[in-house]
């Protein structure tokens, strides 16, 4: 049984529920944790849409997008009283008063909302207000903002602003759902609970880093949104930049939400930004176009349904990043993205320096270096790569290449895998912000996310084509070559 205890009745109110996310994701979440026994009796969740529908539309829709979307199939008692959870709410998001209605639902349950913007961000504004004026934002209300939180800098301080002009700081929970995956987690747990790695990391000791973040997925019939938002700002802006600071971040006093919060910060403050003179040395784009994946052909970007015929927006994105401080001067981080790889594959792969001197030359000329693999999804694991003997009588003394593997579904097999959104959620009920981003960090990696996308814009380069099903344009492979290295597939 879980340990984690039900601290809030809140009611959960999902604006968007009839969107994608909704569907996909938070639905599926909130479904798990009633499985869990994780909701409390009397919370309800609220679903929220411009759409007119009926209760039992809202209820269908809900029961279809479970059996699709709960891998390990739905237990008919859970789900029956997960239904008897559900209320549908049609609302004019942009309408203020049409939020009286819905405070005429919500007047019916309990204290604590927790609010969940799952809209495109250009509205958080207009549902603030809405909220506001029919007199529904209370002291122990949150509200969930989902990414990215704008455009840029610029319009990322407009929603900011406008949210916070209604909701104080420790009542907004900025989601990056990547905060909550086991793996990500589990990089505080290995940098901060094993002496080795703390002693370690350093630019002293370490080479370099790479950060892959692959998809084999295209833009899964979202070409309006993604259009718009392009790679650079839908994964590089926050899923790449926040695994980027927990991994260079000094060690948190301790674990609560601010310690761990301000030694993020400083690392993304401490990013050098790129120039237009650097650009393209230091960054790749690329557009995927037609290719074989997984044995089957796909159509390109520019073919992908809505697509616009000369869109220049990028679906890859490398990037040698770095970071100026004390710890990490002269230590690259490769960042690399993209739609339309040939398999979901993330990992982190930290290279650590070469031995000063060998004495095993004889048999070994080039001793490799120790290089440790975080795989973030699929296959969770960490596995370090270390030079043994190889046992024998030879005279001379033989020594190979070795993983120590740990594979987490080896190591820890029967546990189920939790979903970063229902762990997320669950964290926004239970009121804690560790797991969510502050705003003058949103901020901070905005500065440096717009420093690259206006010396693209400045250099008027056009993405790379790159074949759906490769590991990108060319390109991205001489981008870590110049500096001697490459990218570990
Ligand atoms: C989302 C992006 O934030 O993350 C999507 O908007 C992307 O474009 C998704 O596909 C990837 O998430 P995950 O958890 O599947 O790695």
């Amino acid at each position: 049984m879980n340990q984690t205890e039900i601290q809030s009745n809140a009611e959960i109110v999902l604006f968007g529920a009839l969107g994608d996310l909704s569907r996909r994701k938070l639905l599926p979440a909130l479904y798990q944790l009633d499985m869990e026994g994780l909701l409390h009796q009397d919370s309800r969740v609220i679903g929220v849409a411009r759409q007119e529908h009926t209760q039992e539309e809202f209820t269908a829709f809900v029961k279809e997008n479970l059996t699709t979307f709960v891998a390990e199939g739905l237990n008919e008692e859970v789900l029956e009283r997960f239904i008897a959870r559900l209320v549908y709410q049609k609302l004019d998001f942009k309408e203020l008063d049409s939020y009286g209605t819905l405070a005429k639902t919500l007047e019916q349950g309990n204290d604590t909302r927790v609010y969940y913007y799952s809209t495109p961000p250009a509205i958080y504004g207009d549902m603030t207000e809405g909220l506001f004026k029919a007199g529904l934002i209370k002291p122990a209300d949150r509200v969930v903002m989902e990414k990215p939180i704008g455009h840029c800098l610029a319009s990322s301080k407009v929603i900011n602003d406008m949210v916070s002009s209604r909701f104080s700081e420790n009542q907004i929970y900025r989601i990056d759902h990547y905060l909550g995956k086991e793996t990500v987690l589990n990089l505080l747990v290995l940098r901060f609970a094993n002496s080795l790695f703390t002693n370690n990391w350093d630019r002293n000791h370490i080479d370099h880093v790479q950060i892959t973040v692959a998809e084999s997925v295209g833009i899964e019939g979202r070409f309006g949104f993604y259009d718009d938002a392009g790679q650079m700002r839908d994964m590089v802006q926050n899923h790449l930049l926040q695994i980027l600071s927990l991994l260079a971040m000094e060690p948190p006093a301790d674990l609560s939400a601010d310690s761990v919060r301000d030694e993020k910060l400083k690392v993304l403050k401490a990013l050098i930004p790129i120039t237009r003179q650097n650009v393209k040395d230091k960054t790749v784009r690329g557009q995927y176009t037609e290719g074989y994946l997984k044995g089957g052909l796909v159509p390109g970007y520019l073919e992908e349904d809505g697509a616009i015929e000369k869109s220049s927006t990028e679906t890859f994105v490398a990037i040698k990043a770095e970071i100026d401080n004390w710890r990490w001067t002269g230590v690259p981080f490769y960042l690399r993205t993209g739609k339309r790889m040939p398999a979901k594959h993330s990992e982190i792969v930290v290279q650590f320096k070469e031995q000063p001197h060998n004495i095993f030359k004889d048999s070994y000329e080039d001793l490799p270096a120790n290089k440790l693999t975080i795989r973030l999804q699929p296959d969770e694991g960490v596995e370090l790569q270390v030079m043994n003997k190889v046992p024998g009588i030879s005279q001379q003394m033989a020594i190979s290449e070795n993983k120590l593997d740990l594979s987490f579904s080896e190591s820890y097999g029967n546990e189920r895998v939790i979903d970063a959104y229902e762990r997320l959620m669950l964290e926004v009920i239970n009121g804690n912000q560790s797991l969510f981003v502050r705003r003058d960090e949103v901020e901070a990696a905005w500065v440096w996310a717009d420093s690259v996308i206006e010396a693209w814009k400045a250099t008027n380069d056009k993405p790379k084509p790159y074949a759906s099903g490769s590991w990108g344009p060319v390109s991205s492979i001489s981008l870590i070559a110049r500096d001697d290295r490459q990218w570990v597939e």
